[in-house]
């Protein structure tokens, strides 16, 4: 057994995600999570909501409402849309909590007693038009590496190169499309990451089995010669972590918070205190997942996320714990995606093209969105959302595959033995057959789901499916019924089983239809199949059952259209 801790990339407060956003972090690391539980791990499943920075100031004030509150509000959709679509965090903190900003401050505080702050004296945008400094990605212009021209003053998003404002070329307020801007005099303070270089650069190069998406992201910035050069890590904003705290060793710097990309990684722990604190628990509950000093040295540490994601995860957050000399656990396994494309296009908030968290939950039960999403995750590289793809991963694998199976098998057996686990002759070769082919699908399944290739493991798990029903179809229990009924009772007794064991196996993908099918099997506790046999022969003849009531309704081709229409977003 083993401690993993899992941490998903924070969502951004500002608004409600759209479904690239589900299936690039939350949604795999919650697989992933059910999966290491099923299996009988200590897991520690994070997320939090990323409070902090100028959108999300310029959400409140769009909304009309105070930030805090706006943030609180929106806190609250975001936990109600993650626990509709099942995501099974252990906690979902806030970055915006009392235990961030401590956090936070004492990270600095650490950084800069190992000589690693550094205050300079910045150049920083000031928008006449806008009255205000424009934070970073509130620039836009475009791109000095690739030539893209929406690039943001902070990532330029084509290319993924982390910028400074004053890199780009054209610079224009992102707020009010003004150009008339200029550069101002005031301190800020820097993480002097460059120092930080050669030990970020054995680190990572310390780390086996990365993929490569994720350490040609971080080698790339880390020799590329200024993806490592020192940051700016405040802002002049109002709304964060204060950057000037009692017993600070700084002054001077009223007025300021800490840079939005510093505080939130940093979230991932303080929301573990944050679990520790809702649950009664004392300080050495959350530091035994993040202390090696404290017990987390056994810990397994993998993280979720976009691809855009990856330069803070593998630089920036790592620098700050190397940087502390403090014994903070640093992540194992970096996991990242690719992005979602909608309809061969880009998702649009702003065109309204594409599908949000909440209508999707409205439109369809979750299990069919998990299904579909993680069944075509974008792992080795973009895929696209279609609704006819979705049809088809609804109607024929949820719907006809394992939905079927369930209602033909439980179905037959009420017709012929009652709602009941049928005694009747043994199990034989044909049995032994599937159990064997299904051993080994099964065998496939758990080493994809260890090295996180969520994509595939389902394919073999829909393969373990697609056997029971090719079984099924060979066995004809149906007519072997008329001549021989002990042999049609082995069947259906084998085939019962099979139903049991795929909801255990399907939990991690779709945990509502596998709650429904362990009910109406009659099942209350269901362990992992470490030992297939035995599992094939949990439900003994005897045992009652239900017929449950249909687990997936299929999408007609008439909803598809109205669906197409409907999210198509104006042009
Ligand atoms: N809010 C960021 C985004 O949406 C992700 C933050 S991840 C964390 O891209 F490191 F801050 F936690
Ligand atoms: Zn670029």
């Amino acid at each position: 057994m083993s401690r993993i801790l899992i941490t998903s990339a924070l969502p951004y407060i500002n608004g409600i995600k759209h479904l690239g956003n589900l299936v690039g972090s939350q949604l795999p690391s919650d697989a992933y999570a059910r999966f290491m539980r099923a299996r009988g791990h200590e897991v520690m499943f994070i997320c939090a909501t990323d409070e902090h920075g100028t959108p999300a100031e310029l959400a409140a004030a769009k909304a009309g409402v105070p930030v805090a509150e706006f943030c609180e509000g929106m806190w609250q959709v975001q936990k109600d849309i993650a626990d509709g679509f099942r995501l099974s965090f252990d906690y979902f903190g806030r970055s915006s909590s009392t235990r961030n900003r401590d956090l936070t401050q004492h990270l600095a505080g650490k950084l800069a007693e190992n000589g690693l702050i550094e205050e300079v004296s910045e150049k920083q945008v000031y928008s006449n038009a806008d009255g205000r400094y424009l934070p970073d990605r509130y620039i836009e212009g475009t791109c000095p590496n690739c030539g893209f021209e929406n690039a943001r003053g902070d990532q330029c998003e084509n290319c993924t190169k982390q910028l400074d404002p004053t890199d780009l070329i054209n610079p224009r307020s992102a707020i009010s499309g003004s150009t008339d801007l200029e550069v101002r005099e005031t301190k800020h303070l820097y993480l002097r990451q460059s120092a930080m270089r050669d030990d970020l650069d054995k680190w990572i190069d310390s780390q086996e089995g990365w993929p490569i998406l994720t350490t040609s992201i971080a080698k790339k910035w880390l020799h590329d010669g200024d993806g490592l050069r020192d940051r700016g890590i405040t802002r002049d904003l109002d709304w964060g972590v204060p950057v000037q705290y009692e017993g600070a060793p700084w002054s001077g710097m009223e007025g300021k918070v800490f840079y939005v990309w510093f505080d939130a990684p940093i979230e991932y722990i303080a929301a573990t205190a944050e679990w520790a604190d809702a649950n009664g628990l004392d300080d050495a509950a959350w530091e035994s997942w993040w202390r090696t000093d404290k017990g987390a040295d056994d810990v397994h540490y993998v993280q979720f996320m976009g691809k855009d994601n990856v330069p803070f995860h593998t630089l920036s957050f790592p620098a700050t714990l190397m940087g502390s000399g403090e014994d903070w656990k640093l992540v194992d396994f970096i996991k990242s995606y690719n992005w979602l494309t909608y309809e061969g296009g880009k998702f649009s908030t702003s065109q309204g093209r594409g599908i949000f968290m909440n209508q999707a939950l409205e439109i369809m039960p979750s299990d069919y969105w998990r299904w579909w999403l993680l069944s075509n995750a974008p792992e080795s590289s973009d895929s696209d959302f279609t609704w006819e793809s979705f049809q088809g991963g609804v109607n024929k694998d949820l719907a006809d595959v394992l939905g079927n199976f369930v209602s033909r098998v439980t179905k037959f057996c009420r017709s012929k033995f009652g709602e009941m686990v049928p005694e009747g002759g043994e199990y034989g070769a044909a049995e032994a057959a599937v159990t064997a082919e299904i051993a080994k699908r099964l065998k496939a399944y758990e080493t994809h789901m260890e090295a996180i290739e969520i994509r595939k493991a389902t394919v073999e798990l829909r393969a373990i499916w697609v056997a029971g029903n090719e079984y099924l179809q060979a066995a004809a229990p149906w007519s072997v019924y008329k001549t021989d009924p002990d042999a049609a009772a082995a069947m259906v007794r084998f085939a019962l089983n099979l139903i049991r064991l795929y909801a255990v196996l399907s939990s991690p993908f779709i945990p509502d239809a596998a709650g429904k099918i362990l009910a109406a099997m009659n099942v209350t506790e269901a362990g992992w199949p470490d030992d297939l046999e035995a599992a094939l022969s949990a439900l003994p003849a005897g045992h009652t059952f239900e017929v449950p009531e249909v687990l997936f309704a299929k999408i007609a081709d008439e909803r598809r259209e109205e669906l197409e229409a409907q999210f198509a977003g104006k042009d």
